[in-house]
């Protein structure tokens, strides 16, 4: 069955005290909402273990994963230690990810394979950037960030995998995609997925919709019949925007 999921970013924002006090009110929002979305957060590193601790109805993503299970890796962190703190989901292709810190499909895959292999559930991000729209090569580039990076997975692992659509150009800049764009998007992706895996898989999928989603345009994005949630990047930060947007279905 297709999930409803609203997930915020956090990014690199927030000091501890301001993140463990975000979370506690995003978990007290989340007992209150009116929908039955599922409602994730996905703090800086730093702050997992603390906010694990207030938190019960909402669950905990991290922003990124290491590829490599353990060893000499400076700086990384594994997905065994992301579990061994309650963590359950990894945001893995961000777009800032693959543009500042260069990871691509391939790096994407094993990411992804190491992830599942380790419980984790990956939230798989792909988007194109304005340049690539305009050029009309919006599809090619969908087809192939999820091809690459959903490369050999199984149909079992594919049922722990989440997908977000995130236009470039509509992140942190103000600018959504209109209901149509978003849909259209979408829809090629299931297809896509049928494609890749199969029917049951594609229709399983829960893809979710980033870039400027905020309360008062969640609604009709959501409306879409392929739009199952949203990832959420600066109006995570305030839980009475977050959980008006969980509230928009
Ligand atoms: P935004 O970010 O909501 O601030 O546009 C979305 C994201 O990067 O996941």
């Amino acid at each position: 069955m297709r999930k409803k999921i609203v997930a915020g970013n956090w990014k690199m924002n927030t000091l501890l005290k301001d993140g463990m006090e975000l979370a506690k009110a995003v978990e007290k929002l989340e007992k209150e909402k009116t929908s039955d979305a599922l409602v994730i957060i996905a703090p800086p590193f730093t702050h997992l273990s603390r906010v694990k601790e207030l938190i019960e109805g909402v669950k905990l993503a991290a922003q990124n994963c290491a590829s490599e299970e353990a060893g000499a890796f400076t700086g990384e962190v594994s997905p065994d230690m992301l579990r061994s703190v309650g963590v359950e989901y990894v945001i893995l292709g961000h777009s800032e990810r693959r543009a500042y810190y260069g990871e691509d499909d391939e790096l994407l895959n094993k990411k992804t394979k190491l992830a599942l292999a380790k419980d984790l559930r990956p939230i798989f991000c792909c988007g194109e950037v304005l340049e690539e729209r305009e050029a009309g090569k919006l599809f090619d580039v969908i087809k192939e960030q999820l091809s690459v990076g959903l490369k050999d997975l199984t149909r079992e692992e594919m049922a722990n995998v989440v997908i977000a659509y995130e236009p470039v150009w509509a992140i942190g800049t103000g600018v959504v995609a209109s209901p149509e764009q978003a849909q259209e998007m979408h829809k090629f992706i299931r297809d896509l997925l049928a494609g890749l895996f199969d029917k049951e898989v594609a229709d399983n999928m829960t893809i979710l919709y980033g870039g400027s989603c905020k309360p008062s345009n969640a609604a009709e994005l959501f409306a879409n019949p392929d739009v199952d949630g949203g990832l959420i990047g600066g109006a995570s930060l305030k839980a009475e925007d977050f959980l008006a947007i969980a509230n928009a279905y």
